[in-house]
């Protein structure tokens, strides 16, 4: 089992450059077998979620070629199973988008349960309820969704809570169904304007992605040949920016969209961290004292969740006592045991995180008990005086492409290795 070792309290400093983001290409690369021919992605992420996607989108007869490190050619001609449910489906949560795709391609699909990182409950039945309006038959059993339709027809969806993958699969599900399907109280996500824009390139009609009502007017033929490059990972993104201001550092970090970016940016600069913002890159420097501030996590273009567990040890660095309210996910919060472990001083009352700035912070083993508290471990670690040890980085790996050697350009001690 691999560990990263950080020696921390080096502040980082230079310039770097964020990847496609993850859960982008976790929607644009099963869209992809709504076709039956070939496509081309680029800043697709070099990162293990999408080596699991890539598996088990081989077992149904996909063909991947590597033009380079995250240029994908796919050819989806010789997909020929609707049949989903190999043990790797269980590693992610993105393998939830097969249920839409190969709906939509084949009218029917059997898919396992999603897996992805233990938040808390994740049930999927706005999922369901979506394909049961567009009026497939949902039968749940041993562990496997089994969908199956005569044909798909487009309704209007009222969505009951604001999800990104209930608003994403059921775009999929939606784009050859007969008619006009709306979703309405649809998640916003950069993520979902990506992956619309892929489909309106293939030949789709989707209008409204970014707000909250989808219109989708269904079509009968999609075309291929497309080339279509992931956006910027957000959260990836926000990871560099919130370390750069945890360790005092001056960074710059390149490839991001800075309009994704606002709910980050305002709070980094209500703590008094110097936001500097470009076309396509942002430099944040943090030399003053940083005021403490409450953060509550909210479906898109609100805080996002994903950069709650990072931005609670950046609070650690604030004068004064913060709060964070988790408003997405009911157990987002298990990661601070590990923090406490390095001396940080947060109790949680319900969804509330109360975090006592000033804490100082000593290296120790902890464990990366998902995938973005795996970054929240390691900007511990970063300011954190001695030798922090963190274990799981399989989680860390799961959604960030060259994450040690991209702190390392940045002048971290970290490395990593293998028992
Ligand atoms: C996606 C992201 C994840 C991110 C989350 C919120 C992927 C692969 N994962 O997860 O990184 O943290 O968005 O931005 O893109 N809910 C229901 N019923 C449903 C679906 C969701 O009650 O059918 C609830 C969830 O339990 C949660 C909330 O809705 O409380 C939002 O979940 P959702 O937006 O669906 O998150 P995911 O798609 O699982």
């Amino acid at each position: 089992m691999d560990k990263l070792i950080i020696r921390g309290q080096k502040r980082l400093k230079g310039e770097v450059t964020v990847s496609g983001a993850k859960n982008a290409a976790l929607g644009v690369l099963p869209a992809a077998l709504l076709l039956d021919d070939v496509c081309t992605i680029e800043n697709v992420p070099d990162i293990l979620d999408i080596k699991i996607l890539k598996g088990i989108m081989e077992s149904l007869g996909a063909g991947f070629e590597y033009i380079d490190k995250n240029t994908i050619r796919i050819d989806t001609s010789n997909v020929n199973s609707f049949i989903a449910t190999c043990p790797d489906m269980h590693k992610l949560r993105g393998s939830y988008y097969l249920m839409g795709a190969l709906l939509g391609r084949f009218k029917k699909a059997v898919v396992s349960f999603p897996g992805g990182c233990n938040l808390g409950v994740r049930p999927i039945d706005q999922h369901i309820k979506g394909f049961e309006s567009l009026g497939a038959k949902v039968e749940i059993e041993h562990g496997l969704v089994k969908l199956s339709a005569n044909k798909l027809v487009g309704t209007s969806i009222y969505l009951d809570v604001v999800s990104v993958g209930a608003t994403i699969n059921i775009m999929l599900a939606a784009i050859r169904a007969e008619g006009i399907t709306t979703i309405e109280n649809a998640a916003k996500e950069p993520h979902i304007v990506d992956i619309a824009n892929f489909l309106n390139a293939m030949g789709a009609n989707v209008k409204g992605a970014g707000t909250d009502i989808i219109r989708i007017r269904g079509v009968k033929n999609l075309r291929g040949d497309i080339v279509h490059s992931i956006i910027p990972d957000q959260i990836e993104a926000g990871t560099y920016m919130i370390a750069a201001a945890a360790t005092r550092g001056d960074v710059l970090v390149k490839n991001v969209i800075p309009k994704h970016m606002e709910s980050l940016t305002a709070k980094l600069l209500e703590m008094n961290v110097k936001v500097e913002e470009y076309d396509d890159s942002i430099r944040i420097s943090a030399k003053d004292r940083l005021n403490k501030v409450n953060i509550k996590t909210l479906p898109y273009p609100g805080f996002p969740t994903d950069l709650q567990p990072p931005a609670a040890v950046l609070l650690l660095r604030a004068d004064g006592t913060s709060t964070i309210t988790e408003g997405i996910f009911e157990n987002r919060f298990q990661y601070i045991e590990e923090l406490k472990r390095m001396g940080a001083s947060i109790r949680v009352e319900g969804r509330m995180a109360i975090i006592e700035g000033s804490s100082k912070l000593t290296g120790a083993p902890i464990k990366a008990l998902d995938l973005r508290a795996g970054a929240a471990c390691v900007i511990a670690g970063l300011i954190a005086e001695g030798e922090t040890e963190i274990s799981n980085v399989h989680y860390i790996d799961r959604g960030y492409e060259n994450m040690v050697e991209k702190f390392q350009s940045l002048g971290a001690v970290i490395t990593r290795t293998s028992d």
